[in-house]
């Protein structure tokens, strides 16, 4: 099913924005003219992800300033990290959300 996050014409490069939905926190990102979508929780300590710095397709945690990949969730970090948890965004009509059943 599918839940409307933002309007389509109010992304821009740079564009951040943090979303509740059930009980996932989730943070929209436009950068470089792509749309990620992914859990707002850094995997290191929980740390929320909202004014993380993004270049390119590279998300930098503010709290200890690992860097993860926003396609694949990856960390680059030697030691062991789970990935951050990315999500598929859903564009219906002037909308772009997420299909509330990929959210576990
Ligand atoms: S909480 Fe994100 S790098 Fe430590």
């Amino acid at each position: 099913m599918f839940h409307p996050l933002e309007r389509l014409h109010l992304l821009f490069d740079g564009y951040q924005r943090a979303f509740k939905v059930g009980s996932v926190e989730l943070l929209l990102i436009q950068e470089a003219e792509q749309v990620y979508l992914i859990e707002n929780r850094c995997p290191h300590m929980d740390a929320p992800l909202t004014f993380a710095s993004v270049r390119g397709d590279v998300i930098r945690c503010p709290m200890h300033g690992i860097e993860f990949n926003l396609k694949t969730g990856a960390g680059n970090t030697p030691a062991p990290l789970a990935p951050i948890k990315t999500y598929v965004p859903i564009y219906e009509g002037n909308m772009i959300g997420i299909d509330v059943a990929t959210i576990t």
